[in-house]
């Protein structure tokens, strides 16, 4: 399992609203016969790479992937008909999947076959791996990161508005990782047009989010270096005229957040990086739309400047903390990163 696991993560950032997956196939002597993994959304599913590889050899042999095996025809076939018809004898999964077309269906459709199941083998790693899978699938919206870079004592920028660079090259190049693991990447109007950002990934391996703006009441110039490139940035606003995707206003007249979800969903893109600034970070924490924030700190202080988060006040006894938090040092500064509690 911990090699399916292994082989699984090399989709990270292609795999989008389905899963990651590995698959390992051992013949009746225990010999590795077949290989696979899921290398891209609409692409083939982990297990049918490794019965390929496997052909006769997977007879009577087991198979070992992190996520029960779907059922159902959608952008390819049933695997659990592939598993059958190739006699595997047994399999071994880390969890069932909670997608209700497959959830507890794909194990039955085995067992009704007579195939051995085992379940629950290194489930907690394989929970983590897919943690944006799962939460797309339960909560039907997409895992959202939120990504601040503070000077020491916690600001964004100075009061003029003046962000670039608080962190170094090293921040930088981790920071771009970080944007590889997720599908879509999005700014607030007045970022894009104070620091015309690229939001690409340059400084690290891996592709490069969907770039979305979110357009408010002024105009957000198309001469942009985000609106360059072969997919550029698309504008999420309420009017049409000045617009890619156009959604519901909230009560400012602002493009509110959850139609602007739902819309990122509807297309495929289940994580979303947010990276400012302040005042879309606010907003995605007053309404409690954070599953992991990510604070880059740089060594230097500045005693007065723009907060982290706009118009986001609580007491200590009301705190936002962070669960598991992890603390990383880099050469020119440290990451914070955990999963925020709302009370
Ligand atoms: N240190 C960091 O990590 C970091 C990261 C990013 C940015 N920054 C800095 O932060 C500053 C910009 O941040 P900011 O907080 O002023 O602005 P922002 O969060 O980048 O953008 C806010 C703007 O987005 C538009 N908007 C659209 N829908 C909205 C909604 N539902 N709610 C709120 N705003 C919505 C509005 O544009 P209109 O104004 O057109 O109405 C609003 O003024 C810059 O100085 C930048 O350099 C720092």
């Amino acid at each position: 399992m911990k090699r399916a696991l292994s082989l699984a993560s090399h989709g990270v950032g292609h795999t989008r609203s389905n899963p990651l997956v590995g698959a390992v196939i051992v013949d009746t002597f225990g010999v590795v016969v077949g290989e696979g993994f899921h290398r891209r959304l609409g692409g083939d599913h982990a297990e049918i790479g490794a019965l390929s590889a496997a052909g006769e050899r997977a007879r009577g042999g087991t198979l070992i992937l992190n996520l029960e095996p779907c059922c159902h025809t959608g952008r390819t076939g049933p695997c659990t008909r592939a598993i059958i018809d190739a006699g595997i004898s047994r399999v071994v999964i880390a969890h069932r999947d909670p997608d209700p077309r497959v959830s507890g269906k794909g194990v039955a459709a085995l067992t009704d076959a007579d195939i051995e199941l085992v379940e629950g083998v290194e489930r907690v790693a394989a929970e983590q791996l897919n943690e944006v899978y799962l939460l797309f699938k339960r909560l039907g919206r997409p895992f959202i990161t939120v990504k601040l870079a503070l000077t020491l004592d916690g600001f964004t920028g100075d009061e003029e508005g003046h962000s670039r660079w608080i962190t170094g090259p090293a921040c930088r190049r981790h920071a771009h990782a970080l944007r590889a693991r997720h599908d879509a990447i999005l700014v607030g109007a007045r970022t894009a047009r104070a620091d015309d950002p690229e939001l690409d990934v340059r400084d690290a391996e891996g592709p490069s989010p969907q770039r979305f703006v979110l357009v408010g009441r002024e105009e957000v110039p198309l001469q942009l270096r985000m609106f360059a490139g072969e997919r550029p940035a698309l504008r999420v606003g309420t009017e049409a005229a000045r617009s890619d995707w156009v959604v519901d206003a909230d009560a400012d007249g602002l493009p509110a957040m959850k139609p602007f979800l739902q819309e990122l969903v509807v297309n495929d893109y289940a994580s979303l990086l947010v990276e400012g600034g302040p005042r879309i970070a606010g907003l995605f924490m007053r309404q409690q739309l954070v599953d992991r924030i990510v604070l880059y700190y740089g060594p230097l202080m500045i005693g007065r400047g723009r907060p982290a988060l706009h118009q986001f006040v609580a007491d200590l006894t009301g705190a936002v903390c962070l669960e598991t938090h992890t603390v990383e040092s880099l050469a020119d500064g440290f990451v914070v990163a955990g999963r925020p509690e709302f009370k």
